[in-house]
């Protein structure tokens, strides 16, 4: 027998009462029933984006709220700078040239985040740009990009739209759409949200919603102003992923119990507690100076297949990690800390990150960083 542990950056683990829940006898969604459920779920998904605007709920994974802001806001033609400091930085970039977009790649360093000064002479330097697409935390990296500070250079301008991959951010660390002026939040079921894989959740602001009236992509499922039209009548243009939506009901009514502040301070805790011990066990985080809350990223030490150390934790020790990709494959691990994940969870990851190096010829001296971490940790209690 081996116990799993779900540690990646998503999906997460999924809280056994939601599981119930969702595993209830199914319901048609074009009853009063579920669209009470659909119109609670979409009023509750307000609180979550800090935001007065409609919640869309999209059967799709994140990155289908990803194109659907594309090709419900630009045209082709449109010039759009996508910060890309990751795979999913490239992943906005790629998706915007699918739809025949211009794009100006910003380019930013693994590990870093962006420079809004940079940001902003890259604008000056390109001047019809229609919007800066950007992660909030740019999970392939472990970095967190300053969402706030981008903000500043988008908000008070009716040309010039923020959309922000929210997808390791939404529910993690604080990103007050409505407050700072975000113009597009994406987030996905998997990741903070403690769901299965499948739910895309977009909103767009005011400002958005006007280029989305002149907007020219082809598009047919993804529709956003068909959603809108259709939430207000509580329900989706197409068949929504009815128990997702009744698991996101659950997820929200319990998120906004505990109060988005400490779902913040929580991830907050996790987060340090995490960095805290890759750094006793003397490995260099990924993303030293802008780590994201959602997951921890550290180099593996010289010598050691990151591939078969993340294959090693997950097989030989039940606990499943994330690797890297591209040009950190083989060279990183990253430890989630995001969604149904607490203090007894992070505790097994770096132990099993621990116990592996050691069986990978690494001198561990066992328990270094489980201490560094419990320090930490000790703040919850
Ligand atoms: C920041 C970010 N953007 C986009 C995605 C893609 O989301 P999905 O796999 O749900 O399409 C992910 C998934 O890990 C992500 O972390």
């Amino acid at each position: 027998m081996k116990k799993k542990y779900l540690l990646a950056p998503g999906p997460t683990p999924v809280p056994e009462h939601v599981s119930l829940e969702m595993a209830l006898p199914m319901v048609h969604h074009r009853t009063p029933q579920f669209s009470q459920i659909f119109a609670e779920a979409a009023e509750d998904a307000k609180y979550l984006f800090q935001t007065k605007q409609d919640v869309l709920l999209l059967a799709a994974t994140g990155t289908g709220g990803m194109e659907a802001c594309v090709t419900n806001l630009f045209s082709p033609g449109d010039k759009v700078l996508v910060i890309n400091g990751g795979k999913f930085g490239e992943r906005w970039g790629k998706i915007a040239e699918t739809y025949g977009l211009k794009v100006v790649w910003h380019k930013v360093e693994w590990g870093q985040a962006a420079d809004p000064m940079d940001v902003k002479a890259t604008l000056e330097k390109e001047k019809d740009v229609k919007a800066i697409l950007t992660q909030a935390s740019e999970t392939s990296t472990a970095a967190a990009h300053p969402i706030e500070e981008l903000s500043k250079l988008t908000r008070g301008r009716d040309d010039l739209l923020l959309i922000v991959d929210g997808i390791t951010g939404v529910g993690v660390f604080d990103l007050p759409m409505d407050k700072w002026g975000i113009d597009g939040l994406i987030t996905g079921s998997q990741k903070a949200l403690e769901l299965p894989p499948g739910l895309a959740l977009v909103a767009l602001s005011e400002k958005a919603w006007k280029f989305a009236g002149q907007s020219k992509c082809p598009r047919f499922y993804f529709d956003l102003k068909k959603e809108r039209k259709n939430l207000a009548d509580k329900t989706s243009a197409y068949t929504p992923a009815v128990s997702l939506v009744i698991g996101l009901r659950r997820v929200l009514k319990d998120l906004k119990e505990e109060g988005l502040e400490n779902v913040f301070k929580r991830h907050n805790r996790l987060a340090r507690a995490t960095r805290a011990a890759v750094a006793a066990l003397g490995l260099e985080n990924i993303a030293p100076n802008a780590p994201a809350d959602s997951c921890t990223g550290a180099f593996v030490p010289e010598g050691i297949d990151g591939g078969k150390l993340v294959k090693s934790i997950r097989d030989d020790f039940g606990v499943t990690l994330a690797g890297g990709q591209d040009q950190w494959k083989g060279k990183i691990i990253r430890i989630a800390h995001l969604g149904y994940v607490d203090t007894f969870d992070t505790i097994i990851a770096i132990s099993a990150l621990e116990m592996a190096l050691r069986k990978f010829g690494h001198k561990v001296e066992f328990g270094k960083g489980v201490a560094a971490a419990q320090e930490i940790l000790m703040e919850g209690y």
